[in-house]
C-alpha cells in the first residue's frame, strides 16, 4: 500500500481498467501538453512553494477538524467534521482550482473554462481566475442556473462568464459537454479546469493530487486531538474529488473503514437517483472508463439528485477501482434523508451543510446509530448558503 499513490495511475492514466483516455487525436495533444506540464510544473519547487503560501494566506488552511458534541449525543457514537465548508469560497473545490489556475499560469495561459453543477467549482474557479488576473467561463446547466441562483451572482461578481447550457436535461452532463466544446474552440490560450476527479487523463489524477491536502491534514489533525485513527472516514461522491481528497489521507490505514455516499434521489428507477457506483455498470462517459449509468443504448442515463453537484451519471476512475478492490465501502442516502441531515445539523450544531455534504452527514447518522462506540469523520465538503432559498421553498422550514 506504500505505493499506492505511485502505482495508480499508471503512465497512460489507468486505475486498474478504469480512467485512460478516450478523446479525438487533437484534443489528445493538448492533453499530453497538460500532462507533462503536470509532472514537471507541479514538482517542482517554486510551484509548491506558491501554492502552499495561497493555500495558507488565501485559502485559510489548514481548515479545522470539530467535534459534533451535540450530534454525538443525541446519535451514538463521536461524529467529527472535517471543516471543508471554511474553506475560502465554501466548498473544497477551491483546493483543486487554485493548483489548476496555477498550472496555466506557468503555462501562460489567458482562460480558464469549465463546468458546474452546484456552481461551488465555478465560484472557487472564478475566484482563481480573479486571484490570477485571469478570465473564467463556466457553462452551467439551465435547471442549475435556476437551483443555485446565489452561486451564478457569486460567478458574475467575481467577474466570470456565466454560459447557460439549454439541451438535454441542462444538468451538469450537458454543462460538462458544452465546456469541452469550448475549450477545443481555443486550446492554446485557454485551459479546461475541471471540477471533479473525472474526464481523461490526467484530470483525475490532478484534480486528486490537488485534494490530498484535506486527507493529509484531517489524519493528522484527527490523530493529534485523539491520539488514534477514525473509525469511519464519510464522503459524499459525486464525480469523487471531495471523497477522493479525503480517502488519500486514510486509503494507507487498514483500521479505517471508508465510506463513499451516493446520491440516491427519490427512487433506485432509472432517472430518479445518481448512485452510478451503486446501480451502474462500467462504460465510457467524458473520454474515460468508469463506473456509468447508462439506457438500453449505452448512453448515458438521465439522473437526479437533490443536490444539483451529485447528479452525474459517471464517477471517477479510481471510485471505479477502489470499489471492485472493496477499498472503499459506497452506500446511498435518499434526497429526503440529505435534507433531515441538513436541518440536524443546522439545528444541533449551528453548521448549514451543503446539500451534497448533508448525504454525507445523513449517511454518518446512520453508522452513528449502528456503532454507538465507533468514531465518525465526515467530510463536510461545503456550506450551505447557496442552497437555503431552495430547501425551504421545497420542503419548507421544519418546526
Ligand atoms: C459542496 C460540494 N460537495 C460535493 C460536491 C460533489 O463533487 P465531488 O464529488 O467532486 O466532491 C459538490 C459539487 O458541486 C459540492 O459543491
Amino acid at each position: 500500500m506504500r505505493d499506492y499513490f505511485k502505482q495508480y495511475p499508471t503512465k497512460d492514466g489507468f486505475y486498474k481498467e478504469y480512467g485512460g483516455s478516450f478523446i479525438p487525436p487533437d484534443l489528445q495533444v493538448e492533453m499530453d501538453k497538460i500532462t507533462n506540464a503536470y509532472h514537471s510544473i507541479s514538482k517542482s519547487h517554486n510551484f509548491i512553494s506558491e501554492l502552499r503560501s495561497i493555500r495558507k494566506h488565501f485559502q485559510g488552511r489548514p481548515t479545522p477538524v470539530y467535534y459534533c458534541q451535540n450530534l454525538s449525543a443525541k446519535y451514538g457514537g463521536r461524529i467529527y467534521l472535517k471543516r471543508e465548508d471554511l474553506n475560502h469560497s465554501g466548498a473544497h473545490k477551491l483546493n483543486h482550482c487554485m493548483g489548476e489556475a496555477l498550472l496555466a499560469k506557468y503555462l501562460g495561459k489567458k482562460k480558464l473554462i469549465a463546468e458546474t453543477g452546484a456552481g461551488q467549482h465555478g465560484v472557487a474557479l472564478a475566484t482563481a481566475a480573479a486571484y490570477f488576473g485571469l478570465e473564467c467561463e463556466i457553462h452551467m446547466g439551465e435547471v442549475d442556473i435556476a437551483k443555485e441562483h446565489p452561486n451564478v451572482v457569486r460567478m458574475k461578481i467575481l467577474g466570470a462568464t456565466v454560459i447557460p447550457v439549454s439541451h438535454g436535461l441542462k444538468t451538469l452532463k450537458e454543462a460538462v459537454d458544452s465546456a469541452f466544446e469550448a475549450y477545443l474552440k481555443d486550446p492554446v490560450n485557454s485551459i479546461y479546469c475541471i471540477g471533479s476527479v473525472v474526464g481523461p487523463h490526467p484530470f483525475p489524477m490532478m484534480v486528486r493530487d490537488f485534494q490530498r491536502v484535506v486527507g493529509i491534514e484531517a489524519q493528522d489533525q484527527f490523530f493529534e486531538m485523539t491520539g488514534e485513527n477514525p473509525d469511519h472516514v464519510v464522503a459524499c461522491v459525486g464525480g469523487g474529488s471531495n471523497a477522493m481528497g479525503m480517502f488519500s489521507g486514510f486509503l494507507h490505514l487498514d483500521d479505517v473503514q471508508l465510506h463513499g455516499v451516493e446520491p440516491g434521489g427519490i427512487s433506485n428507477k432509472v432517472g430518479d437517483h445518481a448512485s452510478t457506483l451503486t446501480y451502474g455498470t462500467p462504460g465510457m462517459i467524458h473520454g474515460f472508463k468508469c463506473y456509468t449509468l447508462q439506457d438500453e443504448k449505452g448512453e448515458p442515463a438521465p439522473v437526479y439528485s437533490v443536490a444539483s453537484g451529485l447528479d452525474y451519471p459517471g464517477v471517477g476512475p479510481e471510485h471505479s477501482m477502489l470499489k471492485d478492490l472493496e477499498m472503499v465501502n459506497y452506500g446511498v442516502a435518499n434526497d429526503q434523508e440529505a435534507i433531515d441531515a441538513f436541518y440536524e445539523l443546522s439545528r444541533l450544531e449551528g453548521i448549514i451543510p451543503a446539500l451534497e455534504s448533508a448525504h454525507a452527514v445523513a449517511y454518518a447518522l446512520k453508522l452513528a446509530k449502528e456503532n454507538q462506540q465507533q468514531s465518525i469523520l465526515i467530510n463536510l465538503s461545503g456550506r450551505g448558503d447557496k442552497d437555503i432559498d431552495f430547501v425551504v421553498e421545497k420542503y419548507g422550514l421544519p418546526d
